[in-house]
Order: C-alpha cells, then sequence, then structure tokens
C-alpha cells in the first residue's frame, strides 16, 4: 500500500518535471500557478494564505525589535496575493509588495484597498538587474520574507541572497522564514485527495512546475556567507500554518526562521561601500 502510495507521487512528480521543464525557471512556473487562482483566503485555494494571525502576526515580535533603522519602507517579498502585506502595513509607515508572478502582484492590488497605500512591484530575486532598479527607487529597505527562499534550488540560493543584499543596502535588516525539510515529506503524512494522494492545496502547486526544496538552517553560511551577513537570530522549532486542507485542520510544516544583516564590508551590494 505504502508502496503504491509512493509509486503514484513520484510518477506525478516526474511526469510534472517532464511537462514544466527546468524547476529553477521559477518566473514561469510561479505565473503558472498564480494565474490558475480564482478564490484567496483561509477557505481558498492557496496553501499557504492563512490569516495573518496564523502568520505574520507570530513573525512581527521575532523581528520588529531587531530592525536597526525602522524609517526604511518594509518590502514583502514573495508577497503572492498580498494577505501578509496588508497586515504589514498597520505596523510600518510604508510597505512594499514584490513578486515573480505579474498574476499575483495584479492579485494583490485588486485585494489590496488604495487607501493602504500598499506598492507593489513585479520583482525576481533572480535577476541582479530587478534588485538594483528596485534600490534604486526606493533606497534601502528592511525585508520580510515568508517561505519564498525555499522554492529555488540550492545552486541559485546565493545568487538569490546577492539580490537581497542590494535591496537591504546599509541601514536594512532580512527576516526570513522558510521550510525546514522538503515540504513534500510532511504533506505525504497528510491524507491526500489528489491524483498524487497529496491534498489538493498542495498537488496544485507541483502541477504548475513550482518545487519546493527546503532551507535547512545547515545551509546557512553557503547562501549567507560569515563573510558577508552577519546572523542577528535565528530559531528553529516553528511552524508555517497552512490553510485547513483536506483532512480539515490546517497543515503545521516545520520551518525555522532567520534574521540577517549584510555586513559592512561585505560586497553585497556590489558598490563595496559597506564600510
Ligand atoms: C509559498 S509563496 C509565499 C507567498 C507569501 N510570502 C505568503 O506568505 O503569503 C512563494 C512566493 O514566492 C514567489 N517567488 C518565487 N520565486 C521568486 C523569485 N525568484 N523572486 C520573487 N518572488 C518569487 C512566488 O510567486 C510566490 O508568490
Amino acid at each position: 500500500m505504502e508502496l503504491l502510495k509512493s509509486a503514484r507521487l513520484i510518477s506525478n512528480v516526474l511526469f510534472f518535471r517532464l511537462k514544466w521543464g527546468n524547476p529553477g525557471e521559477v518566473d514561469r512556473h510561479w505565473e503558472n500557478y498564480w494565474r490558475t487562482i480564482r478564490t484567496t483566503g483561509r477557505e481558498g485555494q492557496v496553501l499557504w494564505d492563512n490569516e495573518p494571525e496564523r502568520a505574520s502576526a507570530e513573525d512581527l515580535p521575532r523581528f520588529k525589535p531587531h530592525i536597526v533603522d525602522p524609517s526604511l519602507p518594509l518590502l514583502d517579498f514573495g508577497c503572492g496575493n498580498g494577505r501578509q502585506t496588508r497586515y504589514l502595513i498597520k505596523h510600518f509607515d510604508r510597505v512594499i509588495g514584490t513578486d515573480v508572478s505579474p498574476s499575483a502582484v495584479a492579485k494583490a492590488r485588486e485585494e489590496t484597498p488604495a487607501e493602504m497605500k500598499i506598492e507593489y512591484r513585479v520583482l525576481n530575486g533572480l535577476k541582479a538587474e530587478d534588485a538594483h532598479a528596485f534600490h534604486d527607487e526606493f533606497g534601502d529597505v528592511n525585508i520580510y520574507m515568508r517561505t519564498v527562499l525555499h522554492v529555488l534550488q540550492d545552486e541559485d540560493k546565493p545568487k538569490f541572497a546577492e539580490s537581497l543584499a542590494v535591496l537591504l543596502g546599509e541601514r536594512g535588516t532580512l527576516y526570513q522564514i522558510e521550510l525546514s525539510l522538503c515540504a513534500l515529506d510532511y504533506f505525504r503524512t497528510l491524507p491526500g485527495n489528489s491524483p498524487s494522494g497529496l491534498p489538493s492545496h498542495v498537488h496544485n502547486v507541483i502541477k504548475t512546475g513550482a518545487t519546493s526544496v527546503g532551507f535547512d538552517p545547515v545551509q546557512r553560511p553557503r547562501v549567507y556567507p560569515d563573510s558577508k551577513w552577519e546572523v542577528v537570530d535565528h530559531g528553529a522549532n516553528v511552524t508555517i500554518n497552512t490553510v485547513p486542507l483536506y483532512h480539515g485542520d490546517e497543515g503545521r510544516v516545520p520551518a525555522n526562521y532567520f534574521i540577517l544583516r549584510p555586513r559592512q564590508n561585505g560586497n553585497g551590494n556590489g558598490n563595496g561601500s559597506h564600510g
């Protein structure tokens, strides 16, 4: 029975890999995902789109006290449809949301009342030119990033971190919370209702070619090397809480968080001016 379940999952994963190609093309895969989404929120189709009280409200006390310059705008990096962004604007004067997917950004704009004054932009963290253009427009920012780095292939993560350093500049602080393990292993333990045997909320992600790799704290020095980054704080044994899944309850996916700052003598922003 267990063997059958595994064969079903592996054949689905292989099929989607063949169909969509290189898992590193996150821009293409995430646009595939977001353009299929019709309903959001706790009762909607989006796996991680839980109420802020079960998401960014848990993050806020972990990172806000560590922000060195609270006058900087806060960037919600990989903001999706902007649910957490709309919570964060209640706690920061200026918030900007960015995502690699134009459909996600369109959805975030649609769901955000104009009076919140949140700005949204399309930005691919794997394109250095996007980070430089954003930094030219907004200057240094603090960054909130919930469950984004883990969707990148391991070989792409250092390049992505360099883009974050450009955005943070000399004064910004980064908070990231990421899935600790390959999320698939956790989701496999939950009852499924989809062709792959996974909960349909998860199946709907993998069927677009988007891939969860995970971010283990042991990877931190490779992605954020000590020569370029200062680890301000970190924590393990926390969870990313999904919306209610097929079994009727939230998924509680093992996660870890880091608070990081580019070192003044690092060259993350490419201008060598961190002194
Ligand atoms: C799991 S979702 C999390 C969304 C949001 N942070 C939240 O918690 O509701 C991951 C998001 O990262 C975005 N993303 C993936 N790769 C990206 C990249 N290279 N640059 C910017 N955003 C990216 C996806 O489009 C997606 O919206």
